[in-house]
């Protein structure tokens, strides 16, 4: 089915792994405090090591733009990441030259060693050949299994994969048969629900979906744009005013496509910005002058529900409101419940992606019931807008 290779067509024992993973994960001090990320990899290193690779880990944190910043080190993580796998790791304190050399002479088979943040180096984020080729000495055989970072043509998501044998590790392999699953040739109805601040990061996002989906679901800040584009006055809300045109565009497109946009009938208003702030229910057509919708009414929770209930796919990125504050987040608590339990119950297959959304179905107590919640940010997101990921067409490009 797919177009790339995967750990079933290679045989590991007592080769040499280059695996690039996502350990962008979030840090408090030395202590990783979502472990998600290093979750999602288990299965492929894990099964790495049970076949006698020698597994080296290939991975950036944060943006250290290509200098070394002890600060962006990816150390504090092995810890967390031996916990993970039950296993020990290894570290090196360059991921080339004389350290990593050194370290990987000196692995077994079933040994995983992690190599240090590869953004320390300019030649990986410009993709340079020559830091490539550096990489490509260290390995053997090449795996991704960081659909997170797939978004980036670099050295180790991108360049390495074409002086190698490249392989899809098993996350990589479940994120894109998900994604495939939702968009690709979806049970109808299809819904997708974007929410978040502004329409101007997801511009690309609403055009593409609207030619993909049977309904549209708007919200967030990102719904204040479309209800004023139709003449509706949302006072204070957050609303980009110069993107009214672009809304009307978007509804067009829809309608040409056959498509449903659903936006919220009522809100939950507030004069200030903050948890717990005094606050009204009202339909978004009776917004003060000095008002803000914060997050989307039980109404409008209520229509979005409707909607679920016809369909057969949901995918979802983008919160409601501001569900970091209370209680604004009982909108997106709301239909996020909703979706999972028909997800449960068997009716909806449901795809989710992107930090906050991940954050808010967490938060919602609901991310373990949907078929599938997606560990990218920004590669979820270009996915679904259709752009085609660098990391992943190099792994196709290779086979
Ligand atoms: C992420 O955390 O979204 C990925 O690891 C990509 O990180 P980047 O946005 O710094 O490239
Ligand atoms: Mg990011």
């Amino acid at each position: 089915m797919t177009a790339f290779k995967t750990l079933d067509d290679v045989d590991v024992a007592g080769k040499r792994v280059l695996v690039r993973v996502d350990l962008n994960v979030p840090m408090d001090g030395d202590r990783v405090t979502d472990d998600t990320r290093l979750r999602a990899i288990q299965p492929t290193l894990n099964e790495l090591s049970q076949k006698g690779a020698k597994t080296i880990l290939l991975a950036h944190f944060g943006r250290p733009k290509g200098k070394r910043d002890e600060s962006q080190s990816l150390r504090p993580v092995v810890a967390a990441l031996e916990k993970t796998l039950i296993q020990d790791v290894g570290f090196a304190e360059d991921c080339v030259g004389e350290a990593a050399a050194a370290a990987v002479a000196r692995m077994t088979p079933g040994d995983v060693l992690l190599l240090e943040n590869v953004r320390f180096h300019a030649g990986e984020e410009t993709n340079d050949p020559a830091f490539a080729a550096e990489l490509a000495k260290l390995g053997d055989i090449y795996v991704n299994d960081a659909f997170s970072a797939a978004h980036r043509a670099h050295a180790s998501t991108e360049g390495l994969a074409r002086l190698l044998p490249a392989y899809a590790g098993r996350s990589m392999q479940a994120e894109l048969d998900a994604l495939s699953k939702a968009l690709g040739s979806p049970e109808r109805p299809v819904v997708a629900v974007v929410g978040g601040a502004k329409v101007s990061t997801k511009l690309d996002l609403l055009g593409n979906l609207v030619a993909k989906v049977d309904y549209l679901v708007i919200g967030g800040g990102m719904a204040n744009t479309f209800l004023a584009a139709q003449g509706i006055d949302v006072g204070k809300s957050l609303c980009e005013r110069d993107l009214l045109d672009t809304a009307r565009e978007i509804e067009a497109k829809a309608k040409a496509a056959g498509c449903t946009i659903v936006l919220p009938a009522d809100g939950r208003l507030a004069r200030e910005f903050k948890a717990e702030a005094a606050n009204r229910v009202a339909a978004v057509t009776e917004v003060a002058a000095d008002e803000m919708i914060l997050d989307i009414g039980p109404a409008g929770a209520e229509g979005v529900a409707k909607v679920l209930e016809q369909a057969k796919t949901l995918v979802w990125n983008g919160p409601f409101g501001a569900f970091e504050l209370t209680p604004f987040d009982e909108g997106t608590v709301a239909v996020a419940q909703k979706a999972a339990a028909l997800t449960v119950e068997g009716r909806l297959l449901s795809v989710a992606g992107g930090g906050d959304t991940v954050a808010a179905l967490n938060h919602a107590g609901v991310a373990g019931d949907f078929t599938y919640v997606s560990t990218a940010g920004g590669a979820f997101l270009e996915w679904l807008e259709g752009k085609e990921l660098p990391g992943v067409a190099a792994l196709s490009a290779t086979n």
